[in-house]
């Protein structure tokens, strides 16, 4: 089948969280399974300047605002097709954000112009490859369906995968002629949201199917706690709607052959990761387990809720490392913890350093208020890095809590919470602590979670058996 993934980051070309994690690994996962899958991207700097160019494949004079080419290209084994416009991607520093910290005010006609090149592409084809499913993904590629609308000629079958319902994408009533929108689905049925424009509310609405990256985020979204507002629009196309769990790019993310750390196979080879890691945090020997944290520091993550409970992790003699940039006051608040000389911080992103805490750490905390997948607590449970999670969206899917009757039967591979608040967090610290005084137990736990599958394979089963239930009979 013939898949264009329609994305506004991918990796390792452009990052800003997981989602580029999924859009990167996606095509090589897929290649046994039958599926040719090229990615349209943005063509901003850091794309623009890692392509293995072929040629400008598509011309369009008008892409809200200027001239555009389409580029085909390949990059680290991806082949890509770009949108080369620099009106609306040639700019410095965040992919969505200005300088002042916010959305870029055009971004509803930068990520249309992704929409409308990918609709152009399913109508004429490029190089005579032309798509017979669409893979869109969050609100950014969420006007596909509106604008292939309107070009019958392409008949290609759409899915929408909900990476993370909190960002709608939202555009006030009055760009409806500038973003080129059919105005009579300006209405609770099309794309309007409480008087404005959703990009995502058109993808929810108007894709023949919808996905999302776990099936207990599936659920969750039915639920007015979760949806985001877009509840009913869930429920209401319920029938429509599959988890399917996202993997992790077990070439990217292997502990023996990590060119970022001291290699290992086994659980004996993390020791000297992490000393390492304590020596590059600063932080001394300790009795309890060293905990680390890779985050976009932002209200999803919970990371408020551990530095509340900090104090019970410390006094059981764990530490704690953290890796993340976000929200001031979060970052400033880990600064202040640090203060005690029990807790590392760096904020910034370093991809990297990601991989040396992942085999460094002894444990790997995600505490997030909801979470569609989320894969750091994946990297951890490949790097025998013990995840504890908040019991919600991915991270109940991928984790074996450590209840009594796991422990017995010797298949624990992490400990959950629930509710997600900052004293059910304090518990699950307090048993990790214990869990890791345990040495048989601990490196039991270690083992299993290296052992519990969390690659691709069979989610990239589902994604090729969905996309060949939509591609048109040729
Ligand atoms: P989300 O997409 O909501 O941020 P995920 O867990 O799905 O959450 O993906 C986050 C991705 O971003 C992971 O690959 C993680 O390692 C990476 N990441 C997050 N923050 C940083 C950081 N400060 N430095 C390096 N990598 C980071
Ligand atoms: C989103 C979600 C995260 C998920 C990622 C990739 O950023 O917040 O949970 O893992 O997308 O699907």
């Amino acid at each position: 089948t013939r898949v264009l993934s329609v994305a506004s980051e991918c990796a390792p070309l452009v990052k800003t969280g997981g989602l580029a994690d999924v859009v990167g690994a996606l095509p090589s996962a897929l290649v046994s399974e039958g599926v040719d899958m090229k990615v349209l991207l943005p063509g901003y700097p850091a794309v623009m300047g890692a392509l293995a160019r072929e040629g400008a494949v598509m011309e369009e004079w008008d892409l809200f605002g200027g001239h555009a080419n389409l580029i085909a290209a390949t990059a680290g084994g991806l082949s890509l097709l770009v949108v080369e416009a620099p009106h609306l991607y040639e700019r410095t520093g965040n992919i969505y954000l200005g300088p002042d910290g916010h959305d870029w005010p055009d971004n509803p006609e930068r990520f249309a112009g992704l929409c409308w090149m990918a609709a152009r592409v399913a109508a004429e084809g490029v190089n005579g490859w032309k798509p017979q499913v669409l893979h869109c993904h969050d609100w950014q590629a969420g006007l596909v369906p509106d604008y292939l609308r309107a070009r019958p000629e392409a008949r290609a079958g759409t899915v929408l995968t909900i990476h993370n319902i909190a960002f709608h994408g939202l555009a006030p009533y009055g760009r409806i002629g500038s973003l080129r929108l059919d105005g009579s689905r300006f209405n609770p049925e099309g794309f309007e949201f409480w008087g404005r424009i959703s990009a995502l509310k058109a993808g929810l609405v108007g894709a023949d199917k919808l996905t999302t990256v776990s099936p207990t985020y599936a659920a969750e979204l039915l639920r007015p706690e979760f949806g985001m507002g877009l509840d009913g629009v869930m429920r209401a196309r319920r029938e429509d709607l599959c988890g399917i769990l996202n993997g992790i790019d077990e070439a990217v993310w292997n502990p023996a052959t990590d060119p970022a750390v001291t290699p290992y196979a086994d659980v004996a080879g993390k020791a000297a990761n992490t000393a390492a890691l304590r020596q590059e945090f600063g932080l001394p020997e300790s009795r309890g387990p060293l905990c680390v944290v890779v985050s976009r520091l932002t209200e999803q993550k919970g990371l408020d809720l551990l530095i509340e409970a900090l104090p019970a992790l410390l006094s059981h003699g764990g530490q704690l490392a953290v890796l993340g940039s976000g929200e001031g006051w979060m970052e400033e608040a880990f600064r202040d913890a640090a203060q005690g000389g029990q807790v590392g911080v760096r904020i910034g992103y370093d991809e990297a350093l990601s991989h040396r805490m992942m085999a460094g750490g002894d444990a790997i905390l995600v505490p997030s208020r909801f979470e569609p997948c989320g894969l750091t607590q994946m990297y951890g449970l490949r790097y025998g890095t013990i995840p504890v999670v908040a019991l919600t969206g991915g991270l109940a899917d991928t984790v074996i809590h450590a209840s009594p009757a796991a422990l017995a039967a010797g298949v624990a591979t992490g400990i959950q919470f629930h509710p997600v608040t900052a004293e059910a967090l304090r518990g699950a610290l307090v048993q990790l602590c214990d869990l890791f005084a345990d040495r048989e137990v601990w490196t039991r736990m270690q083992a299993n979670a290296m052992a519990q599958p969390v690659g691709w394979q069979r989610s990239a089963r589902a994604y090729a058996r969905l996309y060949r239930d939509l591609a048109p009979h040729e």
